[in-house]
């Protein structure tokens, strides 16, 4: 297989929904240019949209108005997440903060998914929080004036981060949050560029009371998840190269470009620069022989939505990868570790699960046969991927369930290698 040419991958998802929720919470009007126009970010826009904000249709360039932090109003309807797990945990702590009840819905997947790690710092606060037995969906919140908190998460999650984050900013309280591992910091860049006074003292991060917050322009960055499949396209590649255009790079969402360097691949960044307080660069990734490496706890936070990638580039590399200290994979769109290794034996791979991520053996045998998804968008491209590498033939029970995160992905697929 041989790669070319160069691609621009779209919006990155984190910054898109954040652009939405924190224009329409602004007093004023902020632009937002290259945001995301997937099936998960629709479901934020229209989340927003039920709650009284005027959001336009999903395009290169719009503004939004916004209705001012407590601007908000009680929705006709439940409020329909989709398969989006930021837009139900970042609308969460939204809603707490607010005299609004509120009914939050998703899909079948994401109802499956758990909301007590929100629902618990959001009660504290003082918000009143229904959840069914399984502590998935569908969630009620009673929001109302909130108190001050300090948060010690036990997982590393920048949707838990954010809904705390959120509810403090809206309500007026403090609030200190600290994770076991610094996760994504979208949220506390998008605040600081708007005036809030945040303050980032290595894994915790404080909001002060009363914190300032204006309207602000954001200009979206290219998506590193989504153009880390074409990183592992091109390192699987026999020959060629691959340039990735304007991505963003920032340090807590580039774990999986560091580990194709460590596992052998070319990786090069190019027109470094700051965009909107985000680091943004053009990649070039060319093929080379491939290494098996090991990741844990403290590598996963940064590639916790690449981890499937990984596993599928592990088949095609010299010896053994491990991950550990991934447990949070098994809560995610999927049970992304028992899906992967199920799917990875299922087209002849060396594969094992563990409590808490997976063991990989690679080898230079095609792998062929047929994958199921469970309807996850990162399990589609990832075994799309895999499948384009020479000798492998990889079926996919799903291939629309990409319009989550990726709505072109199978065409920016087939543009940029031949078999
Ligand atoms: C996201 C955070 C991550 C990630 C998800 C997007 C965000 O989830 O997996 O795709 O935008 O905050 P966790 O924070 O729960 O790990």
């Amino acid at each position: 297989m041989r790669v070319f040419g160069s691609i621009r991958v779209p919006g990155d998802k984190s910054i898109s929904h954040r652009a939405l929720i924190f224009s329409a919470l602004a007093s004023g009007t902020s632009r937002i240019t290259g945001i995301l126009e997937s099936a998960d970010v629709h479901s934020t826009a229209g989340v927003l949209r039920s709650l009284g904000v005027t959001i336009p249709e999903l395009s290169p360039a719009f503004s939004v108005t916004g209705v001012g932090r407590g601007g908000l109003v009680q929705p006709s309807r439940e409020l329909d997440c989709g398969n989006s797990g930021t837009t139900t945990r970042l609308m969460a702590g939204v809603v707490a903060a607010l005299p609004i009840r509120a009914t939050f819905v998703g899909d079948a997947s994401l109802s499956r998914r758990p909301m007590r790690r929100v629902a618990r710092p959001l009660e504290a606060m003082g918000a009143k929080i229904e959840l069914p037995e399984t502590g998935g969906l569908p969630m009620t919140i009673q929001g109302g004036r909130l108190r001050d908190l300090e948060w010690n998460s036990e997982v590393a999650s920048a949707q838990i981060k954010s809904a705390i984050i959120l509810a403090a900013l809206v309500s007026g309280a403090r609030a200190r949050v600290t994770e076991p591992v610094r996760s994504r910091d979208h949220t506390e860049r998008m605040l600081a560029a708007r005036g809030a006074s945040i303050h980032v003292d290595e894994n915790s991060v404080t909001i002060d009371a009363s914190s300032p917050f204006r309207a602000a322009d954001t200009a979206v960055p290219g998506d590193p998840s989504s153009a880390s499949f074409f990183a592992a396209l091109a390192a699987l590649a026999g020959s060629g190269e691959l340039r990735l255009e304007h991505v963003c790079v920032n340090e807590t969402r580039v774990g999986f470009f560091r580990q194709l360097e460590r596992m052998g691949a070319r990786v090069s960044e190019e027109n470094k620069r700051i965009e909107g307080g985000e680091q943004v660069a053009d990649l070039v990734i060319a093929p080379s022989d491939l290494r098996g490496v090991s990741v844990d706890e403290e590598d996963v936070p940064s590639m916790i939505d690449e981890l499937p990638l990984l596993a599928c580039l592990a088949t095609r590399a010299h010896g053994e990868t491990a991950m550990t200290g991934a447990g949070e994979l098994r809560v995610k769109e999927s049970d992304r570790i028992s899906a992967v290794i199920a799917n990875l034996r299922a087209i002849g791979a060396n594969a094992e699960e563990l409590p808490d991520g997976m063991r990989i053996v690679g080898s230079n045998h095609p792998l062929r046969g047929r994958v199921t998804t469970h309807g996850d968008h990162r399990l589609a491209m990832a075994f799309g991927v895999l499948g384009a590498a020479a000798g492998n033939s990889i079926e996919i029970d799903d291939r629309d369930c990409v319009a989550v995160s990726y709505p072109g992905f199978w065409s920016d697929l087939a543009a940029a290698h031949s078999k």
